[in-house]
């Protein structure tokens, strides 16, 4: 039988994260005690109140369709959640509920992106953007960061980047930062504001990790620099990092009323609203779930700690402190460069490292940084003193 492919599934590429993933998972089910540095969600329980919501909404047969953009107690609470957090006044209305915030950020590009228009990207980056922005056949144009500038973008290179770019829409900024755990501050994000605003291009400011958040850092969403950068922004936000609630799928998109009223539009025909019983849940999350926030963040900044100063021990390893998220993205390019192993790239250390040494950390070329890897230290500390043991192991092999 011959099956026809668009030419959309054709462009969309296997995701190298899944070699490993997929061998690291039957590697398990035969039994090996294989240490997972893989995983993109917290390792905590969704908070007890928020699953109690969920319970009494089921029993109250609040089971049925919604309004598409989502129940209107639920943008209330976003919204207020806006003005807490990051001093925004938005109008629940311009505020779209998703089925997750990937789900919003798909919607969004959908609503803005013609063929061909450019979607500025920074690099490394997080892997769905580049996927999603060809998934509307929209180009994505990375910008390369390097760790000795924390892997942060200027205002003056995205300057410079837009003078050789044709038809430049969005810019997409990740702050905290997947895979790096970057944060941009006050000052660098005026800056690129203004070129934004100077060039008329969008800003998508994905801000899933707001909460995980370390030491004295501080999340400045970009929106609030200014009502003129609020009206040039979509913010993205969610429940699933902060509140260990990955599976519950509620993220939000907030922006100018006219591109999420398009968004919702396009949501409505394709998914039509976010389950009804995770939006209830998400209420108690959003207005009541800051002290589970608080513990979690005490324990990913203690395991942090670990993970850095002992990548950092080890020769020719080097890894900067991530400043929020829950990963750290080790410079392994040395290794690389000096093995008798036959390993050529980021993808072929990992999977050395697991098939050997029974460790799953993921190549840094699924995030356009192809001499890093990257650990999610989403995990004990016991699994990640283990894993780090196994780490070092394996490389003075090499
Ligand atoms: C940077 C970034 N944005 C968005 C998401 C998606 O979050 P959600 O679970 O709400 O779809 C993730 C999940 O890994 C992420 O790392």
């Amino acid at each position: 039988m011959s099956v026809r492919l668009s030419h959309r599934a054709k462009a969309i590429k296997p995701s190298p994260t899944l070699t490993v993933s997929a061998l690291a998972k039957s590697m398990i089910a035969e039994g090996i005690d294989v240490i997972n540095f893989g995983v993109g969600e917290p390792d905590f329980n969704t908070p007890e109140n928020v699953k109690a919501e969920a319970k009494k909404a089921i029993d109250e047969d609040f089971t049925r369709y919604t309004a598409s953009s989502g129940i209107i107690e639920l943008r209330e609470a976003i919204a207020n959640k806006l003005k807490r957090d990051n001093n925004l006044e938005c109008n629940p209305n311009d505020i779209l509920v998703s089925p997750g915030a990937k789900a919003s950020i798909a919607f969004i590009l959908l609503a803005v992106c013609d063929p061909r228009d450019e979607v500025i990207i920074p690099a490394p980056y997080w892997v769905s953007y580049t996927s999603q922005v060809e998934m509307v056949d929209a180009l994505p144009v990375l910008l390369p960061t390097t760790m000795a500038n924390d892997f942060k973008i200027t205002a003056v290179q995205l300057e410079e980047a837009i003078k050789y770019l044709s038809s430049p829409k969005v810019l997409i900024l990740n702050s905290p930062n997947n895979p790096t755990g970057s944060v941009y501050n006050k000052q660098e994000l005026e800056g690129i504001a203004e070129v934004c605003l100077k060039h008329n291009i969008l800003i998508i400011s994905d801000e899933i990790y707001e909460k995980l958040i370390y030491d004295d850092n501080e999340h400045i969403s970009i929106a609030s620099i200014s009502e003129e950068v609020k009206e040039n922004t979509v913010i993205i936000n969610g429940v699933s990092k902060a509140y260990a609630m990955t599976g519950w799928r509620l993220g939000y998109a907030a922006g100018p009323t006219d591109i999420i009223k398009s968004a919702s539009r396009i949501q409505s025909h394709i998914t039509s609203c976010v389950n009804s019983i995770a939006q209830k849940a998400a209420i108690v999350a959003l207005n009541s779930c800051e002290d589970s926030v608080s513990e979690m963040c005490v324990q990913f900044q203690e395991r942090r700690n670990i993970l850095i100063a002992e990548l950092n021990n080890i020769p020719n390893i080097k890894c900067i402190k991530p400043k929020g998220a829950f990963y750290a993205m080790p410079d392994v390019s040395y290794y690389i460069h000096n093995n008798n192993k036959n390993i050529k790239n980021s993808a072929d250390l990992c999977e050395y490292l697991l098939k050997e040494y029974h460790i799953a950390i993921v190549p840094g070329s699924a995030f356009g940084a192809p001499g890093f890897v990257r650990f999610s230290y989403a995990n004990s500390l016991d699994n990640i003193k283990q894993g780090l043991e196994r780490f070092k192991r394996g490389l003075e092999s090499l």
